[in-house]
């Protein structure tokens, strides 16, 4: 035999000499949930370990994150009952949660990426994340809303807006608005191909978001569909995007894999709630060591083309990495 590819796996030295794909907390983006209150810490059920956090908690968090050497946070609030309506009212709260807890995670750790969700679904009574009139879900008066709630964000002191909300045309609107009120040094995160998927059941129940009638396969993408994700993310690229993203991460790897050969820009996956969940499930049953699966889970995930990682095990990676 003259070509002999063990050599190259022998011992854990060469086998490190020659990995292909590192992983470091730097790649990391830890996904927040923010509720009203002092000192809470409200466990989620269906996702075991993971908290629902008041803002006091929240920033120690946020300190404890950065001298972990994790470099952004993407904040989510759950919105109390009372103040959700058909238009998002309470997105634009200058005073609101999302707007607090922008300022005071900056406050206390200046240096720490604060990005933040833009879309309506934890404000919406109807749990969608634009304007209803009747069944349908409106675009383009919702896309207004989200402009100037990434400008209420923006001036709160985020720096990168997240639009999760799949409407048409929104990324240019937000760009347009940004610039209008003189927020040049604000960037988007644009969740440019995000599926329809049965993974983010977790998450609603994190937020109480889910939808009260039908179901976001109007705006969220087909998952039978590749093509469609690379044309959706150019043409978020072309409004404006800085980072564009692919979500859920793990069933999804070959979307990532082609938008990252498509493109020039940073590349950024989401390992949503459903990923984390199962394998939560499967380690407390003993079928799985938890350890192991979240650094595969994760390499593969930047293997496939990811940039960026938003995940609910950055913590524990980032001590697993270590
Ligand atoms: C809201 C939003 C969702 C997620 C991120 N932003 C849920 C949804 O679209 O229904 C999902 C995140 C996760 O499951 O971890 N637009």
């Amino acid at each position: 035999m003259i070509r002999r590819n063990r050599i190259l796996r022998k011992s854990p030295a060469i086998r490190s000499m020659v990995a292909e794909t590192i992983l470091t907390p730097a790649d990391f983006i830890v996904p927040l949930f923010i509720d009203e209150g002092k000192n809470v810490k409200d466990p989620i059920l269906s996702m075991p370990g993971y908290f629902r956090n008041s803002l006091d908690i929240t920033v120690s968090e946020v300190q404890e994150l950065w001298k972990m050497g994790l470099k952004s946070v993407l904040l989510f609030i759950k919105c109390r009952d009372e103040l959700k309506d058909n238009k998002g009212t309470e997105a634009l709260n200058p005073q609101g949660l999302m707007q607090r807890s922008i300022r005071a995670i900056k406050d206390a750790c200046p240096e720490m990426i604060v990005m933040t969700d833009v879309a309506l679904d934890p404000f919406s009574s109807f749990g969608h994340d634009g304007i209803v009139e009747g069944t349908e879900i409106v675009n383009d008066i919702t896309v207004e809303v989200l402009a100037k709630m990434s400008v209420s964000h923006a001036a709160a002191g985020a720096d990168f807006v997240a639009p999760s909300d799949m409407m048409d045309g929104r990324i240019g609107a937000i760009r347009v608005a940004l610039e209008q009120n003189g927020f040049t040094n604000t960037g988007i995160m644009s969740y440019s191909a995000k599926y329809a998927s049965c993974f983010y059941g977790p998450f609603r129940d994190a937020l109480d978001s889910a939808p009260g009638f039908g179901d976001k396969k109007t705006y969220q993408m087909n998952y039978a569909n590749r093509l469609e994700a690379i044309r959706e993310t150019i043409m978020d690229i072309e409004e404006g995007a800085d980072i564009v993203m692919v979500k859920p991460a793990m069933a999804y790897l070959d979307i990532i894999r082609e938008v990252k050969n498509a493109v020039e820009i940073p590349v950024s996956a989401y390992h949503v709630s459903g990923e984390y969940a199962m394998i939560k499930a499967a380690a407390e049953k003993g079928w799985l060591q938890e350890d192991k699966a979240i650094i595969e889970c994760l390499t593969s995930i930047k293997r496939a083309g990811a940039d960026l990682i938003a995940t609910y095990f950055a913590k524990d990676a980032a001590r697993l990495l270590g």
